[in-house]
């Protein structure tokens, strides 16, 4: 599967254009793009990073990390996904990394989502949905989205966002409405990012095989 991740992220170089800053996604897949951006560094203006873990990976190959804040609009976002339905409407956060990643993505004109091909599905929610919550909110989120969706929420325990927050991962969900449950989700106080990404989909989808697929 690896392959597949390595095929996928390097052929996402084809869309990254001579001064470009760049937003990086996060995850064993966007390494790959990472690695692979690192061979024509001097081509690009700099990036953009949706995690810390990101971040340190640009930076270990020399590449520029800027703020969001100074850079304005961007023309291309990279990242993975979990889970991608024939929409190219996804799940994402399997790396806690939903809401910054979230971010870019509204920020990117152009958003290539690369994938090997085990993220393909016709039904988005086997993989279990993440949701970022403030840490006092946890069990107030749990019980609100059990009670709307009859799904189960679990703690991921141990882990701590990049922006000091936690995550529950939601099982048991078949998200046959995900605009309509990722506006209902982020409706409850506490809730600051759902890892579903339909209302801003993915633009392109390159799917990592011998030759990449791109959707
Ligand atoms: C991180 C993400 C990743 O894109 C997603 O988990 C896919 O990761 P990988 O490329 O390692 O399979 O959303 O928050």
């Amino acid at each position: 599967m690896s392959e597949a991740k390595r095929l996928a992220g390097e052929k996402a170089i084809d869309y990254v254009e001579d001064g470009m800053i760049v937003g990086v996604g996060t995850g064993s897949t966007v390494a790959f793009f990472i690695d692979a951006l690192a061979r024509i560094k001097d081509r690009i203006a700099g990036t953009v990073s949706s995690s810390e873990q990101s971040t340190q990976r640009l930076r270990a190959h020399g590449i520029e990390v800027l703020d969001l804040n100074s850079t304005g609009p961007l023309s291309l976002y990279v990242d993975g996904a979990d889970e991608c339905d024939g929409h190219k409407r996804l799940i994402k956060g399997g790396g806690a990394a939903l809401t910054r990643e979230k971010i870019i993505a509204e920020a990117s004109k152009t958003f290539v989502c690369i994938i090997d091909p085990a993220k393909r599905v016709d039904v988005l929610g086997k993989f279990p949905l993440p949701v970022e919550v403030i840490p006092m909110a946890r069990s107030l989120v749990a019980r609100e989205i059990l009670a709307r969706t009859g799904a189960q929420p679990v703690w991921r325990d141990g882990v701590t966002t990049d922006n000091g927050n936690w995550i529950l991962d939601v099982h048991g969900l078949a998200i046959v409405d995900p605009v309509g449950l990722e506006r209902e989700l982020n409706q409850i106080p506490g809730v600051v990012s759902v890892g579903l990404f339909a209302r801003r989909p993915a633009d392109v989808v390159i799917v990592g095989g011998e030759p990449p697929i791109v959707l």
